[in-house]
């Protein structure tokens, strides 16, 4: 089934825009908490400066611009009316930002208000987000759209669980002693339905309905279309039945593992030379890969770094290399879709491909790369290196930030015939 859009419904461009600015702000922020902190922050998953960064990353870098590509491909893709969208978008950006800053602040200052203030704004905004999400995704969707509507629909039902179990615990930290937790075991199903249900599927699937268009690739497999959301969601259920074992880990992570060799197959198979988007994908799914082999290794032969190796090669390496080349895709296309409805007459917008020039996001590319690069090998040596990855994530922030910005500020009509 062919992919098609539907851009007269696309939302307003600030709507958008203002989420995609945010997200190598927050990397940055990370960058830096990482500079300061050095290597307190691979002491374990339980240190506070871990949970900081953590939730920079998961709600303000990968929250931010997806729920910045919901709020701009539901309406395009899947003909879906947002409710209240004009409100809605700046409301949750400016909630979910604040609310970000606060939770990582709580979890630095170990401060109870501080988690009561972050619950205060992140509660509304992501139920808010996923409400407006949920009421476009159930209106009747084209049928080239299906196999993405289904996907996500999954996906913001793990946001749901991931936000209700996030709630408990920073209630339990907000509240101390008056709600009794298991905090190991809910932080387990909570990273779990947050990182793969959430993060993992809503990218799976925006994923089916974006490279065929984006990279002129064959479709996927129209079964592995309809039934990885399942897969997941069945394995992550499964999952948060303690007595079941490691059996429905190892099927959700081979579900993922398919997933990522059935995108590089296909990336292999494009019909157009290499870009950005193909390196940050491609790296994206060689990371995932790599997060797999990492967990399923003896804990002996993987040594201490274990554990944080595979939620960093999952988090920066899978979700944020993802992205990251996405944003070299859609950030142009709006401003060029934007711009083209306003042109005055004997005007014409300049070619998609020139606004950011495919050399500029390549940079920031190798940039990438080895902030990722340190950043893993930091779970093994954080001494020697947890400052070093601070600095080059910082710097691919940077360098992703203002190659955005220049796009901003271009002035993209050029006299026809140029
Ligand atoms: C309402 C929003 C959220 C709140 C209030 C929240 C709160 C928390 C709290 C309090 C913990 C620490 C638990 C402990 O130390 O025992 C935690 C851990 C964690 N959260 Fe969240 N969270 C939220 C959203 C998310 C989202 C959307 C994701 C992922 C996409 C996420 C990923 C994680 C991960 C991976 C951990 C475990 C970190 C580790 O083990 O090092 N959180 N969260």
């Amino acid at each position: 089934m062919q992919r098609a859009l539907s851009l007269d419904r696309s939302p307003a461009l600030g709507a958008v825009l203002r989420y995609f600015a945010c997200t190598p702000l927050f990397a940055l922020l990370a960058g830096l908490l990482l500079v300061w902190q050095g290597e307190a922050a691979f002491q374990s998953r339980w240190s506070p400066v871990t949970l900081a960064l953590t939730h920079l990353f998961t709600l303000g870098v990968l929250g931010m611009s997806m729920a910045g590509a919901l709020i701009q491909i539901l309406p395009v893709v899947a003909c879906s009316v947002l409710p209240h969208a004009r409100t809605m978008a700046p409301a949750v950006h400016a909630l979910l930002g604040a609310g970000t800053l606060a939770l990582a602040a709580a979890f630095l200052a170990s401060r109870p208000w501080l988690f009561g203030l972050a619950l205060a704004a992140l509660v509304p905004a992501l139920l808010w987000l996923a409400g407006a999400l949920a009421i476009g995704l159930w209106q009747r969707a084209p049928a080239g759209a299906a196999p993405m509507v289904a996907t996500v629909r999954l996906a913001l039902a793990s946001l749901l669980v991931t936000v209700v179990l996030g709630t408990l615990l920073g209630m339990a930290f907000a509240l101390p002693g008056v709600i009794p937790l298991d905090l190991a075991r809910v932080t387990d199903l909570h990273a779990m339905w947050g990182l793969f249900g959430w993060g993992g599927l809503l990218l799976a699937g925006v994923a089916v309905q974006v490279l065929p268009m984006f990279q002129v690739t064959p479709l996927y497999d129209s079964r592995l279309e309809r039934w990885l959301g399942s897969l997941v969601v069945l394995a992550l259920l499964l999952c948060s039945v303690k007595a079941l074992g490691l059996a429905p880990a190892i099927v959700l992570l081979s579900a993922f593992a398919l997933f990522a060799v059935a995108t590089l197959l296909l990336l292999k198979r494009r019909t157009r030379a290499a870009d950005a988007m193909t390196k940050f994908w491609s790296l994206a799914m060689v990371c995932l890969l790599a997060a797999i082999v990492i967990w399923a290794l003896p804990g002996e032969m993987a040594g201490a770094g274990q554990t944080l190796a595979v939620a960093v090669l999952f988090i920066a390496g899978f979700l944020y290399s993802t992205i990251n080349g996405m944003l070299y895709k859609i950030v142009p296309f709006l401003l060029w879709h934007h711009k083209q409805t306003e042109t005055a007459p004997g005007q014409r917008v300049m070619q998609v491909k020139r606004i950011i020039p495919d050399e500029v996001a390549q940079r920031q590319f190798y940039l990438h790369v080895i902030a990722v690069s340190l950043l893993v090998a930091a779970c093994w040596y954080p001494e020697a290196l947890a400052r070093a990855a601070g600095v080059a994530i910082s710097v691919s922030a940077l360098s992703l930030g203002w190659n955005l910005s220049r796009a901003c500020r271009r002035d993209l009509a050029q006299p026809a015939g140029v």
